[in-house]
């Protein structure tokens, strides 16, 4: 599924059912950071490559969106989102593509659509498998917006960086499978 190699155990759903709040307070500072780092690519490489400029920012607002609705759910709860912690799900991705870094801006862009891949991929699994229903429900309307923020980024990849960035991907494909074998299943999106 969109470029993943290894798929995510069932028995994660398990660990994100069981904690809810949880979840929900790391998929609203997922979706915050979402919109933070399109913003961060504007800013470092609007002025060199302007066809950036306009996809990144209407996918902030719509990431900045996509944390509202969850923040409306942690509220609708009484629960409370919370500060982020730290993912180290992105950072050993990040790590993982500095072992024979490419262009800064290509492994970014790969980076990112990996990680919407990933989240389309749990969110998927969430929606077949969350006992509660409405919540299964939203996360089913999420999982088409990830999908296509994946092909959004590596379109991106692809248009400033030609053919090459398809082996990139392919490449950094191959090491996120390796971080997400190793990843916790504990209620985080990327856990
Ligand atoms: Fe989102
Ligand atoms: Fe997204």
């Amino acid at each position: 599924m969109l470029h993943l190699l290894q798929p995510t155990p069932p028995s994660w759903v398990q660990a994100a059912a069981a904690e809810v709040d949880t979840l929900l307070a790391d998929h609203a500072h997922c979706e915050l950071k979402a919109a933070q780092s399109a913003l961060s690519l504007v800013a470092r490489f609007g002025s060199e490559h302007p066809l950036l400029v306009e996809p990144l920012t209407a996918l902030a607002r719509e990431e900045t969106q996509h944390f509202r609705l969850v923040y409306e759910r942690i509220q609708a709860r009484g629960g409370d989102v919370g500060v982020p912690a730290r993912d180290d799900y992105v950072r050993a991705l990040r790590s993982a593509a500095r072992q024979d870094a490419e262009h800064p801006l290509l492994d970014r862009l790969l980076i990112c659509a990996l990680i919407e891949a990933r989240s389309c991929e749990r969110f998927k699994v969430l929606s077949e498998g969350l006992p509660d229903k409405t919540l299964a429900d939203f996360y089913r309307g999420l999982m088409a917006a990830e999908a296509r923020h994946f092909t959004l980024f590596a379109g991106l990849a692809e248009g400033v960086f030609g053919a090459g960035a398809r082996a990139r991907l392919a490449t950094l494909a191959r090491r996120e499978a390796a971080v997400a074998r190793h990843l916790p299943l504990g209620p985080t999106v990327h856990g």
